[in-house]
């Protein structure tokens, strides 16, 4: 029987979720596209996100920056020096592994993150590990992950410039103009949706691990003092934004503290927030982290600038510790597709909730041949067009179509039949428990529109 991950991958492809990038050249280099459903997913993850995260607060706003910043940025920030995974090379074939990986996969460790190049080729010894060919390993090297360009038609060390390792630093570096402009006072924080990049030695897993992929990023600010209690309180809302505003079930969620010797090169204190991916187990969706004053010490240091917060209160200047919550959108995008696909026994089902759910209804004339029953349909699904995303089928019979908008996560089908000519009325069929009742149709708007709220 096919994993789950090879069915997600599959209907994925299938249905215009996600489709492999430049997939007429044979893919390259595992990118993704993402097709029309996908795409409408995407966007409601998002407004989903936001809304948890911005919108329903008073204390967060949220900024979109550009994806080349200063190459300075990447020294002050620590990339240029310390961004890197440890990497051994088959010796016959000079493919290249991430040795922390290989180390776990061979059971001999569980976290073998934190392993300097030096113990790593004390375990390959002891163990007598192999690459995943039967080949012997080289020694471990260090390999830097930030993805490096060159700006303007001049190719020199001038002109080097890094895509974004992590997104959040234009955050970092816009955190002065936007507590002025906004006149914030601490706390508050900045939330960014933006790309990063990553020369991964390996990417595997579909969308879970490649080159190119987006954070959602909220970076609170707060004084040095508070940094702890604030800590917890983004972790318990973390929590809370996996289970409540993604409907995601409890025992799906698990969190992972990161030890000492484990923790990126900028954390006090890091806490995974894990997803249960089918057969992957619980893998890494987000990072939760206490910065510290690590990055607007740096930023200020590298820069030359005066970043630091007068606090009216205390009639102290200093610059603000940061609470990090990094969750990748390509991960959370993926377990939301684990989370709510289900086999029955005749169907697939995707059981979004309706406002995550790429089309919120689907619209059928009840036989395709009947230019009345067609016309009928049309209006429902042109007044219905205005206001929401809605699918149109008029294609083979009623069964098929029900069973199609399953497997995309559509709620609702809608069926225009005779009676609808007579009585203004349709029939509404749900997807979960695939029962159907009859609404009139100038009602319609707001059933959806209540299905979508209290979803
Ligand atoms: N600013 C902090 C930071 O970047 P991170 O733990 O390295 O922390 C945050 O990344 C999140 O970004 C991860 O929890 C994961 O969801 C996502 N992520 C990281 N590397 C990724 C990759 N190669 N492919 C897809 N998502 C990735």
């Amino acid at each position: 029987m096919a994993e789950l991950m090879d069915k997600i991958v599959s209907l994925s492809k299938r249905r215009g979720f996600v489709f492999p990038g430049s997939e007429i050249y044979g893919g390259f280099a595992s990118t993704y596209d993402f097709g029309p459903l996908g795409f409408l997913l995407k966007k409601n993850i998002e407004k989903a996100w936001r809304y948890w995260n911005v919108e329903s607060r008073t204390d967060v706003v949220e900024i979109e920056g550009a994806i080349f910043l200063h190459p300075k940025v990447w020294e002050a920030s620590g990339h240029v020096g310390g961004f890197a995974d440890v990497l051994v090379e088959d010796m016959v074939t000079h493919k290249r592994y991430r040795a922390d990986h290989l180390i776990e996969e061979a059971g001999i460790l569980e976290n073998a993150g934190a392993l300097k190049p030096k113990e790593i080729d004390e375990i390959i010894g002891n163990h007598h590990l192999k690459s995943p060919e039967g080949n012997q390993l080289s020694s471990a090297k260090l390999f830097n992950l930030l993805v490096k360009t060159h700006l303007g038609p001049v190719e020199s060390d001038a002109t080097v410039a890094y895509l974004k390792g992590e997104s959040c630093q234009n955050i970092y570096v816009d955190y002065k103009s936007v507590q002025e402009t906004t006149r914030r006072k601490l706390p508050f924080g900045i939330a960014q949706i933006g790309k990063a990049f990553r020369n991964e030695i390996t990417v595997k897993n579909f969308l879970f691990r490649t080159r190119e992929f987006e954070q959602m990023d909220m970076q609170y600010f707060v004084r040095p003092e508070d940094a702890d209690n604030y800590y917890d309180e983004w972790k318990k809302n973390r929590d809370a934004f996996y289970t409540e505003c993604m409907s995601f079930k409890k025992e799906n969620i698990k969190w992972r503290q990161h030890a000492p010797d484990e923790r990126a090169f900028y954390a006090k204190d890091a806490w995974d927030v894990q997803y249960k991916f089918g057969e992957l187990g619980f893998q890494e969706i987000e990072g939760v982290h206490n910065r510290g004053t690590y990055d607007l010490d740096q930023h200020a240091k590298f820069s030359g600038q005066d970043l630091s917060y007068f606090d009216e209160e205390t009639k102290k200047r200093f610059n603000p510790a940061v609470v990090e919550c990094s969750g990748g959108f390509n991960r959370l995008f993926l377990a939301t597709l684990f989370e709510f696909y289900k086999e029955e026994k005749e169907r697939t089902v995707l059981a979004f909730p309706p406002r995550l759910a790429p089309y919120k209804a689907a619209v059928f004339p009840l036989l395709a041949n009947k230019p009345q029953l067609v016309d009928k349909a049309r209006e429902v699904y042109d007044a219905l067009r205005k206001n929401f995303m809605i699918a149109w089928d008029d294609r083979g019979n009623i069964g098929k179509r029900y069973y199609s908008q399953d497997e995309i996560g559509t709620p609702y089908c809608i069926t225009v039949d005779f009676d609808s000519l007579e009585k203004d009325n349709v029939t509404v069929r749900d997807r979960d428990t695939t029962t159907q009742e009859r609404v009139a149709i100038k009602d319609l708007d707001s059933f959806l529109r209540e299905k979508i709220s209290m979803s």
